[in-house]
């Protein structure tokens, strides 16, 4: 599809010396008031370079532009050059070109042959799926099928939290007060109250705590009996956060986490040792990172046990020399932006000139409304449990609002779960917010059960106008049709998509498309209420139903990279 951006900076390049034509090409707006055109640039910059005053510049330019065909219509007004397209030209080559490329439209090949991996989730094992995972999780997914779509070779790494000294705690746990079959029918609740035991008993017996340590040791030399237990644990948690996976549609491709660099970290320790960079601190090593304005990384303990930062160097250099990663992205909450700046750090110092292809993408906290949900044990609340609760609200809405399907249970898991994960991706990540089931379930609002129901509108449309008449739009429509207002301003956003798509890859911030497809679904809807779709003329007709499926295509296409469904009815 063309590119008007690219389009005017072509006419514009060889006028103005000294500036490249991406420079040009960023320079270009796209006014929020369409009585400004459908893009506009403003001359105030040039001034410098021509030695004129801007609207004499814009004057001038104004004229060259007019030469393009694919404008209709081209104004200078003061500093600024407007610019209006064709509409005409632009439905055809659009709509067209939507309807072609259907699931496809908005794919790129940008990332060809370039590894990327996306680390998320990465819960704790033993410790509840709560609803602060959700973030990394649903923030993750979406960044991961971004890339995907931009053509990336990427691959999904869940960096499961399942070494450390918890472990030895646990198991000393396991042993004086636990049984199996709690294990097995509640594998996090039951392994979870072990701990907390621990602890309280710890504290009336300190003793615990040496017992503990010596368990530990045991399992890091690979002893049969702690091995046993802690992979039993790992495998009772594993399965119980994959339900959680499954009801939000998520995979991995990998499950390496910490314990899977166990035995990769005295490489790092001897690194450091040799480059000079560890220094002894009261029995523990340490990089010293103060010239950087960082605390010390502490990398071994007096113990000579290694820590979480220890495990996440040798996280890193594994995955380039296994993978050769183009980039190594984290998602993970903001709380630890110290912890990914100091290893960071250290991988650079040791000479990785790849440090910087590790990327730590951030997030801010959820916090729950008060009276959002029962807690089921102490504080937390259980990701399992809201996903749940979505579903069932969405049920008792759908049963209400006569909502047209055939099956109530499987709309009302796509639609409650679905609410669930565009709300989670509807702000910008590093924005700390509250939970609201009003927010997040609300048809008419800016969420997820609106958008879906935009797309099923757009289905109930095309179901209605029959088979031939979206055969024949396929096969070409009469543009003139399709230059309303509404249908125009609806087909600018729709052309804007893959855009958006890459500079939410750009950003790391799938809350551009979510705010795109929101916009996407208003425009639709104003389009609807200001126009008749199906009338009697064809040829109007087979031109509305192409735009109709041209918007129903962006939207789809859009909420499956936020990892959505798109129900055809609701
Ligand atoms: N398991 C950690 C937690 O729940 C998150 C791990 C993040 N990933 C990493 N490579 N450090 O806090």
């Amino acid at each position: 599809m063309i590119s008007y951006r690219e389009r005017i900076a072509d006419i514009l390049a060889p006028q103005i010396e000294g500036l490249e034509k991406e420079e040009i090409m960023s320079m270009i707006e796209t006014p929020a008031d369409s009585k400004m055109g459908d893009y506009a640039f403003p001359c105030f910059k040039l001034a410098k370079i021509l030695r004129k005053a801007p609207p004499m510049i814009a004057k001038s330019i104004a004229e060259d532009i007019r030469e393009d065909s694919v404008f209709e219509r081209v104004e200078s007004v003061n500093a600024y050059v407007n610019m209006f397209i064709s509409k005409e030209e632009f439905a055809k080559e659009v709509v067209d070109e939507v309807i072609e490329k259907g699931d496809d439209y908005g794919r790129s090949d940008i990332g060809a042959g370039k590894k990327v991996i996306v680390e998320y989730s990465s819960p704790n094992i033993a410790k509840p799926f709560h609803i602060g995972h959700i973030r990394s999780t649903v923030i993750g997914n979406s960044i991961y099928k971004i890339y995907d779509f931009l053509g990336y070779d990427t691959m999904r790494i869940n960096h499961l939290g399942d070494y450390g000294t918890q472990f030895g705690k646990m198991i000393c746990a396991y042993r004086r007060w636990g049984n199996k079959e709690d294990v097995i029918k509640e594998p996090i609740k039951s392994l979870l109250s072990y701990y907390t035991k621990f602890h309280e008993e710890a504290e009336k017996d300190p003793s615990l705590e040496d017992e503990a340590r010596a368990i530990f040791t045991r399992l890091e030399k690979g002893e049969p009996e702690e091995v046993e237990l802690w992979q039993w644990f790992r495998d009772e948690s594993l399965k119980e956060f994959n339900r959680v996976y499954e009801m939000l549609g998520i995979t991995f491709d990998s499950y390496n986490g910490e314990s899977f660099y166990s035995d990769k970290m005295p490489r790092f320790v001897n690194e450091l040792k040799e480059s000079g960079l560890l220094i002894e601190d009261d029995g523990a090593q340490i990089v010293k990172l103060d010239e950087y304005g960082l605390p010390p990384a502490l990398i071994t303990k007096s113990d000579g046990s290694t820590l979480y930062i220890t495990r996440d160097i040798a996280a890193a250099v594994y995955r380039k020399e296994t993978y050769d990663f183009y980039k190594n992205i984290y998602v993970v909450a903001s709380q630890q932006n110290l912890h990914f700046q100091q290893w960071i750090k250290v991988i650079e110092l040791l000479g990785y000139e790849w440090a910087n292809d590790c990327v730590h993408v951030p997030f801010g906290l959820v916090s729950m409304e008060e009276g959002t949900m029962s807690t089921r044990q102490g504080r937390v609340i259980f990701l399992e449990d809201v996903l749940n609760r979505a579903v069932e609200q969405t049920k008792k809405i759908i049963v209400e609002k006569n909502v047209n399907t055939e099956n109530i249970d499987e709309t009302a898991r796509e639609v409650g779960i679905g609410a669930v994960v565009f709300n989670e991706l509807s702000n910008y990540r590093i924005k700390d917010y509250v939970f609201s089931w009003d927010k997040v379930l609300n048809f008419e609002g800016e969420t997820g059960p609106y958008v879906q129901y935009t797309h099923a509108r757009a289905c109930s449309i095309l179901r209605n106008a029959g088979e031939e008449i979206q055969a024949n739009a396929k096969e070409g429509f009469d543009a003139k049709y399709i230059t309303s207002e509404s249908a125009h301003r609806l087909m600018k956003l729709i052309y804007e998509m893959p855009e958006v798509i890459v500079e939410a890859g750009e950003k790391y911030e799938p809350s551009v498309v979510t705010r795109h497809i929101v916009d996407i679904a208003q425009a639709f809807n104003k389009f609807y209420h200001d126009e008749h779709i199906l009338v009697d003329n064809e040829d109007e007709k087979t031109a509305k139903v192409a735009l109709v499926t041209a918007a129903k295509t962006a939207i789809k296409n859009g909420l499956g990279l936020l990892g959505m469904k798109a129900p055809e009815k609701m």
